[in-house]
């Protein structure tokens, strides 16, 4: 396959890595330095461009790549606001894209995981549910896009909490918000944490990447499905289709 690299971070290089393993031809690197320009030129010799670069740059690489024709996977995180423009411009350049806040296979099954037992302790009752999550000091976006993934899974699984509380509070919390807490430091390249806490036991539920491949990994997977399709999707989808 013909890639482009949209961004050369910590995951362009990863992604690098793994398409030389895969055999894959990097036709267009992008953003070295964010400095740099988009180059078109390069990105439209490629069947898909992988973008992981930064919520104020995806938008604009997104407009600028899917009139060319080439198919794009979204890894770059904090722009789902703009989710329904994003979809107006994918019907109306008839283009492909695919996006996720977490692209490691097995951070998707860990989601599925803490929906089931969320479900579970919520019918039994007496939990109460809360989470945090550990990043690298290099991190732009707080709380991560797969915090805020399973905070939605949490409130759309349990009938007390309400909305998710990022912030630090100075008050006493409301039960219906769930606290998830955000830490930044170090050379995490990303770990999030579920407790369910009753006065009887404690259950701790937990994803830890170990590197960045999971996410290198799942964005390939999501590269050869969006290669020979189009629409708008996202990489849990491919569960549903029995692609993963
Ligand atoms: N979905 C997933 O599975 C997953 C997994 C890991 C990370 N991510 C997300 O992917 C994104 C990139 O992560 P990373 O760890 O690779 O970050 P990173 O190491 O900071 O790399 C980002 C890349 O984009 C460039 N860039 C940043 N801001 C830019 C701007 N305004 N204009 C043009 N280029 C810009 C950077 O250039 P410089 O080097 O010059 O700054 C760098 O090449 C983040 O949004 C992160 O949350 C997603």
């Amino acid at each position: 396959m013909k890639i482009a690299l949209v961004g050369y971070g910590n995951m362009g290089q990863e992604l690098e890595k793994l398409a030389l393993e895969r055999n894959d031809e990097i036709v267009s690197v992008s953003f070295r330095k964010m400095t740099d320009k988009l180059d078109i030129a390069g990105v439209k010799k490629a069947e898909v461009a992988l973008d992981f670069t930064s919520p104020e740059v995806v938008l604009k690489n997104m407009q600028a790549i899917l009139p060319l024709g080439t198919k794009m996977v979204i890894g770059t995180t904090g722009w789902y606001d703009k989710l329904p423009a994003v979809k107006k411009m994918v019907a109306k350049y008839k283009a492909g894209l695919i996006y996720a806040k977490n692209f490691s296979v097995g951070a998707n099954i860990f989601f599925k995981t803490v929906y089931f037992a969320s479900k579970l302790f919520d019918k039994y009752g007496g939990y109460d549910v809360y989470g945090f999550e550990i990043h690298h000091k290099g991190k732009k976006d707080s709380p991560s896009g797969t915090a805020k993934k399973i905070a939605e899974i949490i409130l759309s699984s349990t009938k007390e909490k309400k909305q998710l509380q990022a912030e630090k509070l100075d008050r006493k919390i409301r039960s219906d918000e769930l606290h998830f807490a955000s830490i930044r430091g170090g050379f995490n390249p990303g770990h999030h944490e579920v407790i369910f806490d009753s006065l009887a036991d404690k259950i701790e539920l937990s994803h830890s990447a170990h590197s960045r491949r999971g996410f290198a990994q799942g964005a390939f997977l999501a590269a050869d499905f969006i290669k020979n399709n189009r629409g708008l999707f996202a990489f849990e989808d491919l569960f549903e289709r029995g692609v993963i």
